[in-house]
């Protein structure tokens, strides 16, 4: 308000219109206590938090905006508030923020401070993992991939000055101007700001880094909010992830005896609140592993343990969602394992944001010491199959590739080298000498997965997953040795986040290295080159006059592009989310309506379908786009299609 008093009429309308103000959530002063301050601390004599100078104590649920369609945003932390739930906790992803160098995005999926000013207007204060590495089973743990293009040689997460220039650009000039005022003492939601993530698992130790990136934010946004960081609940864990001045909490799962875990944060926080910051109600997949899931009876004990001890404990995931496109990173244990599409993670809401079993049981927990707010839990999205979509072949990768830029060099690129963020690059060589018959092509380090042709031949595969890395091949002078490779995802956890993708070393045949490299990268991972690329194609093949078959990449079906489409009726009860099932098919990538869905692979499980959210769907004519790499079931038309079906498998059988 201005010097002059307000009308009477004014005060009349604010009069009336405060109890609204309040209803949404915004209210930044509370003028019932004597101070009009907003506060957060933590009070360490009485180990607990303090909100506005009351104690507190959040019961929060991890939801990352980049795994839901905005859309959905306010359903899903509106269930999540409905459960008794009264903080949201999400990571930052750098990568979605700055896919190319100096490129920034915050739009739609990835427009944080609406994300973060919903779950405001839904009652929930906010724990913020700022990063810059988060894991989350992202690509790259959440990095940007372009940083490997910046200096191969940088070693990520540690005070190497050529990955600090990156962090600090980004932290200071770009995510903390968005963040200070989304603080609750600036009258915003974020009440925790998370540094670094389970630093203590990295084997660096570089508290140097861990230090720089607190005064980094310190300097950013103030002394204000309350600063944290969290590791495994192990010694080891928390020696090399704790910071100074900066609290730390622990992470475990159900299994875990929470009195054990929380003596050992004890060890390194005295005193203060006790905190999980990642309670597991499930777990994550990999391709070709049985989906894991966990009792809700089990999640539930161990929730009421901790919360008997007043902890603050943060579900992770409340709900999973999804990692639509190219998004989905992988783990290296004795194996590389690439993370499926789905992120359903067992947890309270399933992928589709519907309210499971679990979410009851544990709502019960949550209520024996949380309010849980008046009214109905919003009821599961309804569904629907809008049954079989006929395909149609419309080229192959191959005839895409004649059409598209390449690159040449005497040794193969990387896709980093190459500037691609992710996909498909098609690898291609003729061999200049005579060789033996068979000969040996070995392909050293492929990451990930390498389709071999001779001409037009499909001569065999190579896979990281399965360790597999040469093959035998009959080739002749002149002939053109093509590899399609694949990135499945790059590594999200551990020492060898640096997971560079394409063919990573020198190929040699019977020992000869082969020379004279053609490069095409497919404009799979962006939406409008893809378009551009697919157009382009059907006008090639209609000039050329191409049967379907001709349009085939393999005589199986592989490597091959298709395309048909579906209706949406028009009454007001659609578009409803759907699942995309693809029997017949082996493994690609999905899109509707230009939106990347992700990879598919039925073939291995467990997913089965993919999550088709109705955000992505409209009434009327909606298309289906497949780029399917191994066999499709396309050899005649009348089996060429798939079917969206009303209900989700990620459970499906996997191989031995
Ligand atoms: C983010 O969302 C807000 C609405 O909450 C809007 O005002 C803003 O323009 C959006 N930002 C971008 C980059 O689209
Ligand atoms: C939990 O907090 C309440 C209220 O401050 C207190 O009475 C109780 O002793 C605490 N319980 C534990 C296990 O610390
Ligand atoms: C939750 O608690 C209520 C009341 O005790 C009980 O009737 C109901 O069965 C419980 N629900 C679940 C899913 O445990
Ligand atoms: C390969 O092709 C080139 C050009 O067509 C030809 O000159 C050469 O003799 C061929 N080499 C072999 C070994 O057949
Ligand atoms: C391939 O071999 C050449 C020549 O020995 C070498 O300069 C180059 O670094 C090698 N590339 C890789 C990725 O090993």
């Amino acid at each position: 308000m201005g010097g002059r008093p307000p009308s009477s009429r004014v005060m009349a309308l604010l009069v009336a219109l405060l109890p609204l103000v309040a209803l949404a959530g915004v209210t930044a002063k509370h003028p019932d206590k004597g101070s009009q301050e907003r506060s957060f601390v933590i009070d360490y004599d009485n180990n607990q938090f303090l909100k506005d100078g009351r104690p507190f104590r959040y019961v929060s649920g991890s939801i990352h905006y980049f795994r839901v369609l905005p859309s959905e945003w306010r359903d899903r932390l509106r269930k999540m508030r409905m459960a008794g739930f009264n903080a949201l906790q999400t990571y930052v992803e750098w990568a979605s923020h700055e896919p190319e160098y100096g490129m920034y995005d915050f739009s739609g999926m990835r427009n944080l401070t609406h994300f973060l000013t919903i779950a405001q207007e839904e009652d929930l204060v906010v724990i913020l993992r700022l990063g810059p590495y988060m894991d989350a089973e992202r690509d790259m743990g959440g990095f940007p991939y372009w940083l490997l293009n910046k200096n191969p040689d940088m070693r990520l997460r540690s005070s190497d000055p050529t990955y600090l220039k990156y962090v600090d650009i980004w932290f200071r000039d770009v995510l903390l101007p968005i963040v200070k005022p989304l603080l609750y003492e600036n009258g915003g939601p974020i009440i925790m700001l998370q540094v670094e993530n389970e630093y203590g698992s990295y084997p660096d130790c570089d508290f140097a880094y861990t230090s720089h990136l607190r005064d980094l934010v310190v300097a950013g946004v103030g002394k204000g909010p309350v600063l944290f960081t969290t590791d495994g609940d192990g010694k080891n864990y928390l020696k090399c992830g704790k910071i100074p001045e900066v609290y730390a909490t622990v992470d475990f799962g159900s299994g875990t005896n929470a009195i054990k875990a929380f003596e050992i944060m004890r060890l390194f926080e005295p005193r203060g609140p006790l905190v999980n910051s990642e309670y597991y109600p499930g777990w994550l997949d990999h391709w070709g592993v049985p989906h894991n899931t966990v009792k809700a009876e089990v999640v539930a004990k161990t929730l009421d343990v901790m919360l008997a001890l007043n902890a603050s404990v943060n579900m992770y995931m409340f709900h999973g969602g999804t990692s639509f496109g190219f998004t989905a990173g992988s783990n290296l244990g004795n194996r590389f394992q690439a993370c499926p599409t789905s992120y359903d993670y067992d947890a309270p809401l399933s992928e589709a944001g519907d309210p499971t079993e679990k979410y009851w049981v544990l709502r019960n927990v949550t209520g024996k010491y949380l309010p849980l707010p008046p009214g109905e839990v919003p009821p599961a999205s309804p569904k629907f199959g809008y049954g079989k979509v006929s395909l149609a072949p419309t080229g192959s990768v191959f005839q895409m590739a004649d059409l598209l830029q390449k690159v040449t060099n005497k040794w193969p690129l990387t896709f980093e080298e190459l500037l691609v963020p992710n996909g498909i690059v098609v690898y291609q060589t003729v061999l200049p000498f005579r060789i033996a018959d068979p000969a040996r092509l070995t392909l050293g380090d492929i990451h990930d997965r390498g389709y071999v042709f001779v001409d037009t031949e499909f001569a065999g595969m190579v896979s990281r997953e399965q360790d597999m890395y040469d093959l035998a091949i009959y080739a002749r002078p002149n002939q053109t040795i093509t590899i399609v490779v694949e990135s499945q995802g790059r590594i999200c956890f551990g020492s060898q986040i640096n997971d560079f993708k394409g063919i990573t070393t020198n190929v040699t045949l019977s020992d000869h290295t082969l020379e004279g490299w053609t490069m095409t990268p497919l404009p799979i991972t962006h939406t409008s080159r893809l378009q551009n690329a697919l157009t382009r194609l059907h006008s090639w093949a209609v000039a050329q006059n191409i049967p379907p078959l001709g349009l085939l990449g393999t005589n199986k079906g592989g490597m091959t592009f298709f395309s048909g489409s579906f209706q949406v009726p028009g009454d007001s009860s659609h578009p409803r989310d759907t699942f995309l099932r693809l029997d017949g098919w082996n493994k690609g990538v999905a899109w509707v309506n230009n939106f990347c869905l992700g990879r598919y692979w039925p073939e291995v499980g467990p997913q089965v379908t993919l999550y088709v959210p109705r955000g992505v769907l409209h009434q009327g004519t909606n298309t289906l786009v497949l780029l399917e790499q191994e066999a499709a079931p396309c050899l005649t038309p009348d089996t060429c299609h798939a079917t969206l079906q009303e209900t989700h498998i990620i459970n499906g059988p996997t191989p031995l």
